[in-house]
């Protein structure tokens, strides 16, 4: 057995049987990302020894047509799908725009619990566009299927995907609506980079090892930069994109929930609720963009080919990089640099921590580089420091050198994939890596200062396979900052 497996087993032996529904069973996000995460777990029997997939789109397909579909699209993606998940996958036809063609989904799911002598739990994965989930909500409601079993101590649980409202105002209606369905309990807001390793890693890091607390704030940190960088261009996504631009598409989610991550006081327990309070805070504590600061502290950039390839005339950004500011005690006065962008030279996600340079050292030392201390996401997932040795020989000559932990060297190459990691964790209900109502808002907020001064702000055009606008470089030397990237 595997060491990811044996870390695994003992959570799957207490896993309840579970039935998970997924609304939009044909979509992008299912096919890409939610199936095959689904497809390697089963695989690999990391998933409840009980377990039904019930796959929802309108297509007016059987059980077996959405089969043979599914088996294209993985071989399209170039990937083999699991005979186990196929024989555990039932097909519904529904139509999102009438309510009547859900009415035999209550008798779909009652049968598999009489086949199986007992209660599922019952999971709900929202993988539609968001304005079904009010529509979906309230037929499952009517069906009577947000019902828990107490007999059975069995739960029902809902997965909203993002993108999780447009704005603050349309976040706190989604929540409202939400909040009138299910308890805050059972929504799994979510952010699949939070499941990706080296992000979970971050608290590990920060709060398991003492050294780093003492140094972790305005005194000792210089600046903070948070990369999402992505090659891939916008490609057959463009009709989604170009309304949503890169700000609300990775900067609302992604970055800012990774920066929160970064900067949050030491929570008192592992608890989802002390976590996402922690959060809250740094959050909250963003310096809000205004005219003056659009001015200085944002560059938008748009990939040359971006128009040509869907046709547009868009003035969407495909690029964003901007200096932030928190008003918390701990890292005022600090900038965070964050940036993301597609089209660019490779892609890369990384968290680097630059540290001051004390002055009251030995002269010789005066010139030592600065101690980053860099979060690498991926491709390589790792954790690297950069310090100075004294390079062999006479005298005292410093050198620069990396202290690395690399994960797969580490781990045998057993990273499971973010969605697999959350995709657990929703049946086995556990909310540490999701979003609570109010951190998607204060998201929101922030995100919400940013975009009225998009229109007027300069949109650098750069070469796709560049390292993105020049502009970005000047945004963080004139603050004395560097991209590590
Ligand atoms: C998604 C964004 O949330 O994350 C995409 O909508 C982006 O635009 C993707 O490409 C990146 O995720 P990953 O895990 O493939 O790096």
């Amino acid at each position: 057995m595997t060491a990811m497996k044996e870390n695994f087993h003992q959570y799957i032996e207490k896993l309840p049987p579970t039935i998970l529904t997924i609304f939009g069973a044909t979509g992008d996000l299912s096919l890409d990302y939610l199936l095959p995460a689904l497809s390697h777990m089963i695989e690999e029997g990391i998933f409840p020894p009980n377990f039904r997939l019930v796959a929802v789109s309108r297509r007016p397909w059987t059980t077996d047509e959405y089969l043979s579909f599914l088996k294209q699209e993985f071989k399209a993606r170039n990937r083999v799908v699991s005979e186990k998940l196929l024989s555990a996958i039932s097909y519904f036809a529904g139509d999102f725009d009438h309510k009547s063609s859900f009415n035999a989904l209550a008798g779909v799911l009652g049968d598999k619990d009489i086949q199986a002598h007992s209660c599922f739990n019952r999971l709900f994965y929202f993988a539609t566009d968001p304005k079904y989930f009010e529509f979906l909500s309230h037929v499952l409601k009517d069906a009577g299927l947000l019902k828990s079993c107490a007999k059975h101590n069995r739960m029902v649980r809902v997965l909203v995907e993002k993108p999780f409202g447009s704005n603050e105002q349309t976040a706190k209606k989604l929540n409202k609506l939400l909040l009138t369905y299910f308890k805050e309990q059972q929504i799994y807001r979510i952010d699949h980079f939070l499941g990706k390793e080296v992000v979970q890693n971050l608290l590990v890091m920060r709060f398991a090892n003492d050294f780093l607390e003492p140094v972790w704030n305005r005194e000792h940190i210089d600046h903070i930069e948070v990369s999402v960088l992505e090659s891939e261009l916008v490609g057959k996504r463009v009709n989604f994109y170009d309304k949503t631009g890169a700000i609300k598409d990775m900067l609302q989610n992604h970055i800012l929930h990774m920066l929160a991550l970064t900067l949050m006081d030491r929570p008192q327990k592992l608890a989802p609720e002390e976590i996402a309070k922690q959060k809250l805070k740094i959050l909250r504590s963003l310096q809000l963009f205004t005219a003056a600061k659009a001015k200085t502290d944002l560059v938008i950039g748009q990939y040359s080919d971006y128009r040509s390839s869907g046709g547009l005339k868009s003035e969407t950004e495909t690029f964003a990089a901007l200096k932030v500011t928190s008003s918390h005690p701990r890292w005022k006065g600090v900038p965070f640099f964050l940036r993301t962008g597609k089209g660019l030279a490779r892609k890369v996600a990384e968290i680097s921590i630059h540290f001051k340079q004390q002055k009251n050292k030995p002269k010789e030392f005066l010139t030592a580089a600065p101690n980053v201390l860099t979060f690498q996401i991926q491709p390589d997932e790792s954790v690297r420091m950069q310090i100075s040795n004294k390079t062999v020989g006479f005298g005292v000559e410093l050198h620069t050198a990396d202290l690395v932990f690399g994960y797969k060297e580490a781990f045998k190459h057993e990273i499971p994939a973010a969605y697999e990691r959350l995709l657990l964790d929703f049946i086995q209900g556990d909310q540490r890596l999701f979003l609570a109502s109010g951190e998607v808002e204060a998201a929101w907020r922030f995100v919400d200062s940013i975009i009225p001064y998009l229109e007027n702000a300069t949109l650098e055009r750069y070469l796709p396979g560049c390292n993105g606008p020049k502009a970005a470089d000047k945004l963080v030397s004139k603050y004395g900052g560097w991209w590590t990237k």
